[in-house]
């Protein structure tokens, strides 16, 4: 392959087609984690893929494989995820440029620093022929596990929002200050935390999360005078979500009031659920049978690079069974087999997607809704 770095940090990894005009398929995940990760979230998609071109041996395709590895996928940094997939789509604005990291350092800056230059992040933007994107992850759930399979062509990716919001009170001394005349922002984040807990846990297949609180000044003998916190909120329906969102602001409004402090929010994400490729998911489904597997389609709670780039090429993703469901956690694992298992069907889906665009004659493509 030839390897390089675009103005994002996306590492992108070319090995030509047949044809030097050959359109040219997507292999890839993330580079990137959350803090106290586990080894496979993100890089294993990376690895299959590579591996994937180096079963082929050299051997060409009628199309051309672009493996991606995506820089800034979680969005722990700078409060918004995707930053690499969006700048191939094309979807990089200024107000994501501006986003800050709990430093105070901009995306812009952070891009800067690393020796990338912003001015030329719109060259990111895929251009020309692309039959899709398609992604190998880990499950990161407890389903594939349950029904004993090791794979899982994945149809549709859950919407999600992310929020930041700050509970401001009055410090003052922890031993001086009666009970009834505190504006504790940390006792009324908590009060909120747990409201969001007991809201989702009664909306069907809504899921809501408090991942980080920072109080200031954050010390044992002084009333906490300001608490932030981030807010992630997901459902298959963007309309369950969105409402579920002004629920969860209404409620710290609500708590706010009463306790006589303020509290201000700020939207992060609003990202709708996509549906993945109905074509390509269906050529999955025939690879997954194909290596001996049982077939099966589920929804992804977590989200990926492929509900960003399915805004503009077909995509599709394969789920790997997640030993006890575990992720985003050291404890998160793999089976060697299953990595085995994912591999063949990969191999049975390049074959499949060369033999369905061997000739690559428009018509073929426009039947496999390609062109
Ligand atoms: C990515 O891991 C996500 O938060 O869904
Ligand atoms: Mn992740
Ligand atoms: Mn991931």
């Amino acid at each position: 392959m030839s390897v390089r770095l675009d103005a994002m940090g996306n590492l992108l990894g070319f090995y030509p087609g047949i044809e030097s005009n050959a359109p040219r398929l997507l292999l890839g995940s993330h580079l990137d984690t959350v803090p106290n990760a586990g080894a496979f979230d993100g890089i294993l998609g990376v690895v299959i893929a590579v591996t994937l071109l180096e079963a082929l041996d050299g051997r060409r395709l009628p199309f051309a494989i672009e493996v991606v590895g995506f820089s800034e996928e979680e969005g722990v940094r700078f409060g918004v995820p995707f930053l690499g997939s969006r700048a191939l789509v094309g979807r990089v604005d200024e107000e994501l440029l501006q986003a800050r990291d709990a430093q105070g350092v901009s995306v812009r800056k952070a891009i800067e620093d690393f020796g990338l230059n912003t001015m030329e992040i719109p060259q990111a933007r895929i251009a020309g022929d692309y039959l899709g994107y398609i992604e190998f992850h880990i499950e990161q759930g407890p389903v594939l596990e349950e029904l004993g399979k090791p794979l899982a062509a994945v149809d549709s990716i859950a919407g999600q929002s992310r929020l930041e919001f700050t509970f401001l009170g009055r410090s003052n001394h922890a031993g001086t200050t009666p009970m009834h005349l505190r504006h504790d922002a940390l006792a009324a984040a908590a009060e909120w935390i747990v409201a969001v807990e007991r809201t989702a846990l009664n909306a069907t297949g809504l899921v809501a999360s408090v991942g980080r609180i920072e109080a200031k000044p954050g010390a044992s003998n002084v009333v906490c005078g300001e608490a932030r916190l981030t807010l992630d909120v997901r459902h298959s329906s963007d309309e369950t979500r969105i409402n579920a969102v002004e629920n969860f602001i209404g409620q710290a409004k609500h708590i706010a009031q009463r306790r006589g402090i303020t509290v201000e929010w700020k939207a992060r994400l609003d990202q709708r659920a996509v549906p993945m490729d109905a074509r390509l998911v269906a050529e999955i489904e025939r690879a997954i049978a194909v290596t001996g597997c049982a077939p099966h389609r589920m929804m992804s709670g977590a989200g990926h690079d492929a509900m960003i780039m399915a805004e503009k090429i077909p995509s599709a993703m394969i789920f790997l069974r997640t030993p006890g469901g575990i992720s985003h956690d050291p404890a998160e694992s793999v089976a060697v087999e299953d990595v085995e298992k994912a591999i063949e069907c990969g191999l049975h889906l390049l074959d499949q997607l060369a033999s369905l665009s061997s000739a690559f004659s428009s018509g073929v493509r426009e039947r496999m809704g390609l062109a």
